[in-house]
């Protein structure tokens, strides 16, 4: 195997970085390979654009069975993005005993479980390391520099749009509204920017760490998903008086064989490593049995950051192809899903309350945590003197997920309290 064939379905942002890698490394790539890769045909819909590297302009083609009915190309690289579409192009790619690389969180998360198993039937590679967190090598760091530990909890930022916005509006105090218009003039938000504001692409990439890390089949339906959209610059205000920076952020974690599965803006420690991950950089950090707390930190998309991840699930293909053991590295989940119930999923809370600015209304809601048996942590009030009303600011001990909500329910029932503006989980203390 002197020469392996490669053929791209996509030359946008990822696929040009690749390309670019399998131009201008092509000797380190011989080296850890034992073979020469070549690009044989490229995938577009648009075959007059003009493109940033223009040498394969003879490669380009807009027919996808020119691709994934090649005989002569070895392994699919789908870096066009979408779902159905790409989702056929791989299932006839994999009928074709090609190897696929895939950089698409949507189909994975959404279809992986179906693909893995076809690529498995035909003992094919299919991997998918650029599909959560860009450059990092996070789904590796969990199947492989991990692979002897049980996860227990993983806590990631794993959307580069929301945490960007999340970490300007707190640096420079701004609104989410002026942020998210930055953000969109600069290309670091879509002009659509709903899957990511509301949590959607976090939770899809928390789908794929859930299975890997768990080795448990959670569905997108699984995952709890709370997006951005409504946090407010009071609400990062009161977190960093307190102590804490809010950060969109995916949680999985297993206890008792039970998984529960969310994303949502959540208030870290400003202490806390992730409490650092500022601007669109991407950070897991896994919690293990044994080996304690790991975090995982880098360029969470981008051309080059992306193309590396793709182009090493590459070099991968080509050592298995050379110990002939393509197909083995297949993770099906094996581990029956029991969710977990609200009454024992834990954790801190955070919440924002109106209060009337009257004697003793402090004292009422302070009460009625008392009689519910929740003790507070911190606790602040601040007089709004232009609205005649107060702010008050609170962060609960531990307690379950159902015990709160009940309290929710009799503070926002409490005659003092005019509105719960927000209420955020606090993560990140143990
Ligand atoms: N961008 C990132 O930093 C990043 C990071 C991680 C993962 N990903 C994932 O990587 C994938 C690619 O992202 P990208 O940013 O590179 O996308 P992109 O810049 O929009 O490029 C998509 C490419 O696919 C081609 N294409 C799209 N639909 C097609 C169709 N129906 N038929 C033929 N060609 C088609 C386009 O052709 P034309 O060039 O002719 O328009 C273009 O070359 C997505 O799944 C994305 O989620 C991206």
């Amino acid at each position: 195997m002197d020469k392996l064939s490669v053929g791209l379905l996509g030359f946008g942002t990822v696929g040009t970085g690749v390309v670019h890698l399998l131009t201008n490394e092509q000797e380190k790539f011989r080296q850890q390979t034992g073979t020469q890769i070549l690009i044989n045909k490229i995938l577009v819909k648009d075959p007059d654009k003009i493109r940033k590297i223009d040498q394969y302009n003879q490669l380009l083609t807009t027919e996808p069975s020119d691709i994934v009915d090649n005989p002569e190309i070895d392994i699919v690289i789908e870096v066009m993005g979408g779902i159905e579409e790409s989702r056929k192009h791989i299932h006839t790619a994999l009928k074709n005993k090609k190897h696929v690389i895939t950089a698409n969180k949507d189909l994975m998360a959404l279809h992986g479980s179906e693909l893995l198993q076809a690529a498995a039937n035909q003992g094919c590679d299919l991997y998918y390391e650029a599909s959560v967190g860009g450059g990092i090598p996070i789904l590796r760091g969990l199947t492989d520099g991990l692979a002897a530990d049980r996860i227990k909890k993983l806590i990631g930022i794993v959307n580069g749009t929301t945490n960007y916005i999340l970490s300007k509006m707190s640096h420079h105090s701004v609104s989410y509204e002026e942020v998210l218009q930055e953000a969109q003039s600069l290309g670091f938000a879509e002009s659509d920017p709903s899957s990511d504001v509301e949590g959607l692409d976090a939770a899809r990439k928390m789908v794929i760490l859930s299975h890997l890390a768990y080795s448990i089949p959670v569905t997108l339906d699984d995952v709890v998903v709370e997006g951005i959209t409504h946090v407010a610059e009071e609400d990062i205000l009161y977190s960093k008086k307190l102590g804490y920076t809010i950060k969109l952020v995916g949680i999985a974690e297993l206890d008792n064989g039970e998984i529960d599965v969310r994303v949502a803006p959540t208030l870290l420690p400003t202490n806390h490593p992730l409490a650092s991950v500022d601007n669109e950089y991407n950070a897991i950090y896994v919690y293990g049995h044994s080996v304690g707390e790991t975090m995982f930190y880098g360029p969470g998309a981008g051309e080059l950051p992306t193309a590396i991840a793709v182009v090493s699930d590459l070099i991968s293909v080509a050592k298995n192809m050379k110990h002939g053991i393509n197909g083995q590295h297949i993770f099906l989940p094996q581990n029956e899903k029991k969710l977990k119930p609200a009454d024992s999923i834990e954790s801190q809370y955070f919440l924002r309350l109106h209060v009337k600015d009257e004697p003793g209304a402090l004292s009422k809601i302070t009460g009625l945590f008392n009689e519910q048996e929740m003790s507070l942590q911190k606790v602040i009030q601040e007089p709004i003197v232009s609205k005649k009303l107060a702010e008050v600011v609170i962060i609960t001990h531990t307690t379950n997920q159902q015990r709160f909500e009940q309290i929710y329910q009799l503070l926002a029932d409490l005659d003092v309290v005019i509105d719960v503006k927000s209420n955020y989980r606090v993560e990140g203390m143990n």
